[in-house]
């Protein structure tokens, strides 16, 4: 049976390098897995009130359920003032709730995060990670996964400029599988 792959990029920008990274790995997709980008893009600010009174919006219903579908996530975060965008939190927060009902558990999870400069959003990588641990995310310890450089990673037609780069990330998806596969087994 295949095994379904959400791959969530922490960026509503166009052209972000995140998303970039996402579509590449999704052409890294093995044997035996699906692997499908879940985009951010229509999810309202996370506000109880929908929850609490019936009036969630359909955006949200349509992400819980996807989420709810997938076996595993990898998260590919930009880092905004030393953390995670809000963008991504909010989609956290979303599928954190209502209580009790959170989408995430249990999900094998993988953080890979990225920044144009070098220090590849070391600090969103760990204050995402502190998130699964409360979401209950078994997350991937090793390889830990920092992306530098990322405006150079690909030429215009999304292809990875330098080999080196697309081996460390293939690596990263190949242990990551390694990984799932093995939590799997127990
Ligand atoms: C940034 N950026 C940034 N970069 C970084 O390495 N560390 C940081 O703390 C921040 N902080 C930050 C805050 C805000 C509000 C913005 C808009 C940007 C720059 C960031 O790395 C850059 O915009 C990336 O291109 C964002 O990722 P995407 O959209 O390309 O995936």
């Amino acid at each position: 049976m295949e095994n379904t792959i959400g791959i969530i990029a922490g960026s509503l920008r166009k052209d972000s390098f995140s998303k970039k990274i996402a579509n590449a790995i999704l052409k890294m997709q093995p044997t035996g897995f699906t692997f499908e980008v879940i985009a951010l893009d229509d999810l309202p600010v996370y506000n109880q009130d929908f929850d609490d009174h019936n009036s969630v919006p359909d955006s949200y219903t349509e992400f819980r359920k996807k989420i709810k579908e997938m076996e595993g996530i990898i998260f590919i975060t930009p880092e905004h003032n030393r953390s995670i965008p809000a963008v991504l939190k909010n989609a956290i927060d979303i599928g954190s709730r209502p209580a009790g009902k959170s989408v995430w558990n249990d999900k094998p999870a993988a953080v890979f995060s990225n920044s144009p400069g070098n220090l590849s959003a070391f600090g969103a990588n760990h204050h995402l990670r502190q998130c699964l641990v409360f979401l209950n995310m078994p997350t991937m310890q090793q390889p830990e996964v920092y992306i530098p450089n990322a405006s150079k990673l690909f030429n215009d037609q999304g292809d990875f400029n330098e080999s080196s780069e697309k081996d460390f990330i293939q690596n990263a998806v190949t242990s990551y599988v390694k990984w799932f596969n093995r939590l799997k087994k127990e």
